[in-house]
């Protein structure tokens, strides 16, 4: 093939440098998907993926309104502080005088607009989505939260499924009811089955959480 014997030297080098720059690269881009978590790993991806769905749910009004981090629970699409000036109490359940069963109920109370489920109140501090400014938390930082078994309730992945599938609480949301002046409360911004199942998509994944703030 090579008529010139000089010429195989400069050609072998030329694959080797070509070589060398391949395996580089691809080393380089190895690192970079890891870090993003694309294409390197279609699990962690989907998972994180179906993160950011399950987040859309929990930072939308109908769960974030009992997730707050101040001593009140909020109300309504705006999240506006409930009325009354109710306060969260010792164990979210309100004060004396002004607990939260007291005016909520079992069911939904639609001729009064009172939304009701199973022991109705406020979740705990350690589950807090939002700032005291009322502004909600980072999908990574709810991420965390959710997912630190310390302020959990000591929720596992398939605990947190679990809850997402049958907590009282949570399917309420997907029945909010009437307000007051009759017009009914909007719902998150998934079904209740596309919800679940994004969360078990996560929970397969391993629960990730996106890296960034
Ligand atoms: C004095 C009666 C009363 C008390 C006490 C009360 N609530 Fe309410 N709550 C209502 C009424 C009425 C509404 C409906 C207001 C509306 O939709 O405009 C409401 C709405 C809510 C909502 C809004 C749901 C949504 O997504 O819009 C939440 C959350 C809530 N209450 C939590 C609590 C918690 C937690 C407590 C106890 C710490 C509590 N409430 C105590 C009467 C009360
Ligand atoms: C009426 C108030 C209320 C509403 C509405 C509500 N939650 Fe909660 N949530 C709670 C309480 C209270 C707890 C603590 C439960 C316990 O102590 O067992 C809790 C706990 C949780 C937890 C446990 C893990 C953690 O770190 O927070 C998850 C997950 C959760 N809620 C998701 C949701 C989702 C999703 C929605 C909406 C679809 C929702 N919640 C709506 C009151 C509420």
């Amino acid at each position: 093939m090579f008529a010139n014997q000089r010429l195989l030297p400069p050609v072998f080098l030329l694959m080797l440098v070509v070589f060398v720059i391949c395996v580089a690269l691809s080393t380089r881009a190895g690192i970079g998907v890891g870090d993003k978590a694309s294409a390197a790993d279609p699990k962690l991806a989907d998972g994180l993926a179906a993160w950011e769905q399950v987040y859309s749910v929990l930072a939308s009004p109908r769960c974030i309104n009992c997730h707050t981090a101040t001593n009140y629970p909020q109300q309504g699409d705006d999240r506006h502080r409930h009325f009354a000036n109710v306060i969260r109490g010792p164990e979210g359940k309100g004060v004396p005088g002004l607990n939260c069963a007291s005016c909520h109920q079992q069911e939904n109370a639609d001729s009064t607009g009172v939304p009701g489920g199973p022991n109705w109140h406020l979740a705990p501090l350690s589950m807090q989505w939002q700032d005291l400014n009322d502004q909600r938390l980072s999908s990574a930082a709810v991420c965390r939260a959710v997912t630190d078994r310390s302020k959990n309730n000591g929720l596992d992945g398939s605990g947190l499924l679990k809850h997402h599938e049958q907590e009282p609480l949570v399917l309420w949301a997907w029945n909010p009811g009437r307000r007051p002046d009759g017009t009914t409360r909007t719902l998150p911004p998934l079904t209740h089955a596309q919800f679940v199942a994004a969360t078990r998509t996560w929970v397969e994944a391993g629960t990730p959480c996106p890296r960034t703030n």
